[in-house]
């Protein structure tokens, strides 16, 4: 059921920053772009800083080991780091015992690869890459998110003209100051300070009122609560900015999550990939005083009101981090369309409670003329179906004509899980709350260890239950 007899509508202005728009554009420029060599269809786990993982099988002639020596001076001679090594009996020689099969897993520079391999051709017989499928870099442990940073220039006020800070120069440094200070964030650091000028909290205001004033009518329970609890132990109100540092430290104890500096709009693989590690890239500069009510590109508005509300909410992060895990090494299609469903949810969605239809979205709990209308009787509804909702046209030069109404965050996230598993990965992943990395599943040995520890929960539960007779 929608929500009628709402305040006036208002008419959208300006266009939104879209992750599905970034996540298109890489893809396109990824097929395009020739590859690191001639070989690149057999490298897995691609490296950020230039290098590839090369499996390599090839045979060596097992008299006087000569052919060993040489092969690792290939190895020295090219730095290649041996990661793994194999060998067994040849299996072409007729007599097997004169040859042996190697394989070995390397990590080299991808300009090398190459000359590397026909460096070892010379010295070994029968070389040839393992034919494996090709895995995008995605951060393993937290403290690479230190590369997950790649930045979207073009709704910055530096790019785009249609910005409304576009001609205002103090503006434009005030702005560059403050997204200086996510670029020379580490992980681990403590959490820029940003002293708001007295303009930036009017600013502030002027959003908070207006939209608090509509939140009980239209946002959902989970949010409601989380911003009533914001207010109370965060400092939230209208006459100040909070700080990342004490936002942060409130969602770590509510659900987990912490924040990291962003400083403008990520690329959608960067920016999905943090959300695995239950971390949110939150902006820390505000819009231009002349739009309070709109901005082109994320802000702290969008982000302190639109999405740390539902943040703080256990059963939301869940979804949230789920959408981050099945973007990891994803391929560039599969990104588009996690990218279009996170723009259909997480950004701009809809969840019934109560037989009533509210909002969840943070796009929408960050702009008072798309709430109101998104919950008037004009747009669409349709049911949230991942497999549907993933290639659903999305509008980003008006309001959207369609949302997708969840009939729960739980039902949401059991969806979502049924779609992750559908993801062609040679690979699954499992986050470690304790290490805050990732687990690869990808060996009988690894998946072993999680058993283990499941086995130790449910002995935790059967406990429990025993307790309660
Ligand atoms: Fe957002």
């Amino acid at each position: 059921m929608k929500t009628e007899g709402v305040v006036q509508n208002v008419p959208f202005t300006g266009r939104k920053r879209s992750l599905i728009e970034d996540a298109r554009k890489e893809r396109a420029s990824s097929s395009s772009s020739p590859g690191p060599s001639q070989c690149g269809d057999n490298f897995v786990f691609e490296g950020k800083d230039g290098t590839v993982t090369l499996n390599i099988l090839f045979t060596l002639s097992n008299e006087k080991n000569a052919g060993f020596l040489q092969t690792g001076k290939v190895f020295e001679t090219f730095k290649a780091k041996l990661l793994h090594i194999e060998s067994r009996p040849g299996r072409k020689s007729k007599n097997s015992l004169m040859e042996l099969e190697f394989f070995m897993k390397c990590e080299i520079h991808s300009s090398d690869v190459d000359v590397f391999l026909n460096s070892l051709k010379r010295v070994a017989e029968d070389v040839r890459p393992v034919q494996e499928e090709k895995v995008p870099w995605f951060p393993r442990k937290i403290n690479d998110l230190d590369k997950c940073n790649l930045l979207i220039t073009k709704y910055d006020p530096d790019m785009d003209q249609d910005h409304p800070g576009f001609t205002d120069q103090e503006y434009r440094k005030r702005r560059a100051y403050i997204s200086e200070l996510a670029v020379n964030y580490k992980q681990g650091d403590p959490l820029p300070t940003v002293e708001y000028t007295p303009e930036e909290v009017a600013t502030w205001r002027e959003v908070y009122r207006t939209l608090h004033d509509i939140y009980p009518s239209l946002a959902c329970r989970q949010f409601l609560e989380g911003l009533q609890q914001l207010e109370r132990e965060c400092g939230y109100g209208e006459n100040r900015i909070p700080q990342l540092r004490e936002v942060s430290a409130f969602l770590k104890g509510k659900s987990g999550f912490q924040l990291r500096p962003a400083a403008g709009l990520l690329s959608a693989r960067d920016f999905l990939a943090s959300l695995a590690f239950r971390v949110f890239q939150c902006t820390q500069y505000i819009r231009h005083a002349s739009a309070p009510m709109h901005s082109p590109e994320p802000d702290c508005c969008h982000e302190l009101l639109g999405h740390i509300p539902m943040l703080a909410d256990k059963e939301f992060a869940q979804f949230s981090q789920e959408i981050g895990l099945a973007s990891l090494g994803a391929s560039d299609e599969d990104i588009e369309r996690l990218s279009t469903l996170y723009w259909f949810t997480v950004e701009f969605g809809l969840c019934k409670q109560n037989g009533t239809v509210k909002a969840y979205g943070a796009g929408l709990l960050s702009s008072y003329g798309e709430l109101i209308y998104a919950l008037s009787n004009e747009p669409e509804y349709k049911a949230f179906s991942p497999e549907e909702t993933a290639v659903q046209p999305y509008q980003d030069q008006t309001y959207q004509p369609v949302y997708f109404v969840s009939e729960s965050f739980e039902d949401a996230k059991l969806k979502m899980r049924r779609f992750s598993a559908k993801i062609q990965r040679p690979f699954s992943v499992r986050y470690d709350p304790f290490t805050c990395s990732l687990d690869i599943l990808d060996q009988p040995s690894k998946i072993q260890n999680v058993l283990s520890q499941m086995r130790e929960d449910l002995k935790i539960l059967h406990n429990a239950i025993e307790k309660l007779g």
